[in-house]
């Protein structure tokens, strides 16, 4: 050994942050667009001190037993539901996610799934693919006006303020429900801070984000769904896990919501065959929200910096155990 510490990345990332970690430290690279086998991920942890990791990795109790060395783990990712903080921090191990960088593309894509599943954009691509468009027809896939529609945001954090902002400036109404009051966007967005169910029941739009924990899986439900209008969308941005699809996909075929549009699903990938998939009122994209060039690079530098910080003494540059989870 030469002294230097060692860093385990997990998956193909952004060139620039390799550099930055090679430069520094004995790199472990698993150079692939597909995740790590769990065995080889838990044998390269155990002489590993600083761990870059993706949302697709399970950084939990077993993985951490087997790594004495371990000084950070440094998730590419604003979620960290696929960390095990508590265990972490039991070991003395920094976690560090990448907030704040992803905000504004992140919002972009969530505004227009808003957008395309209210303008039925699946439905009107499978009509041209099918060889249906026969002529301009007036009443053919109608939808609303987003002008004047509410839209609920669930969870209240960076992504949707910069998603409410958006909503603001084609006419949407806002509304939110949190455990934090934001009175300033409150006065600035003309936007009412609602309970959960009543938020439900007058939105147009629901679009989801919060983090997943305990409380918040299954956060939308069967009941909730019933309390959506039958014209109204769901959009989920946040993670898979908050929204129990059996009942979306229920709530879909029998007409208790109008559509959905989802990022994030549970589990991901979703098998091709699923039956969400096969419905006109329902897209699925695979998570790419925060998928822009600049983005990505981004996110992959800033959870290198971290782990720069870490193994070189300095503080890390977004711990996630010095505030609440915000998506
Ligand atoms: C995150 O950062 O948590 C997203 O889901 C991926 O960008």
């Amino acid at each position: 050994m030469n002294g230097r510490a060692r860093v385990l990345v997990t998956r193909r990332v952004a060139p620039e942050a390799l550099a930055m970690l090679r430069e520094r430290f004995d790199v472990t690279h698993w150079d692939s667009s597909e995740p790590i086998p769990r065995d080889k991920f838990l044998s390269a942890i155990a002489d590993t001190d600083g761990l870059l990791a993706l949302l697709t990795e399970r950084v939990d109790a077993e993985l951490l037993a087997l790594a004495p060395r371990l000084k950070v783990v440094a998730n590419m990712a604003v979620g960290y539901d696929n960390v095990d903080v508590d265990a972490a921090r039991a070991r003395g191990v920094q976690v560090t996610n990448t907030p704040g960088v992803l905000t504004e593309t992140s919002a972009e894509f969530a505004f227009l799934l808003i957008l395309a599943v209210a303008r039925r954009l699946k439905e009107a691509m499978r009509w041209v693919e099918r060889g249906r468009w026969t002529t301009w027809d007036p009443l053919l896939l109608l939808g609303p006006d987003l002008d004047g529609a509410m839209l609920g945001l669930v969870g209240y954090g960076r992504i949707a303020a910069a998603v409410a902002r958006r909503a603001h400036a084609i006419g949407m109404h806002l509304a939110y429900h949190s455990s934090h009051a934001h009175p300033d966007d409150e006065e600035r967005l003309g936007m009412r801070r609602m309970a959960f169910d009543d938020l439900l029941r007058e939105s147009d739009v629901v679009s989801l984000h919060v983090p997943l924990t305990a409380a918040t899986r299954h956060l939308v439900a069967e009941r909730e769904l019933r309390l959506m209008k039958p014209t109204a969308y769901l959009v989920n941005t946040a993670r898979g896990g908050v929204l129990d699809q059996q009942a979306l996909y229920a709530a879909l075929v029998g007409g208790s919501i109008a559509g959905a549009a989802l990022d994030v699903t549970d589990p991901e990938p979703l098998p091709a065959e699923h039956a969400l998939l096969q419905l006109d009122n329902c897209l699925v994209v695979p998570h790419i929200a925060s998928a822009s060039v600049a983005t990505r690079t981004r996110m992959a530098t800033l959870a290198a910096e971290n782990i720069i910080a870490v193994l070189t003494g300095r503080p890390a540059l977004t711990p996630v155990d010095a505030r609440p989870p915000a998506p």
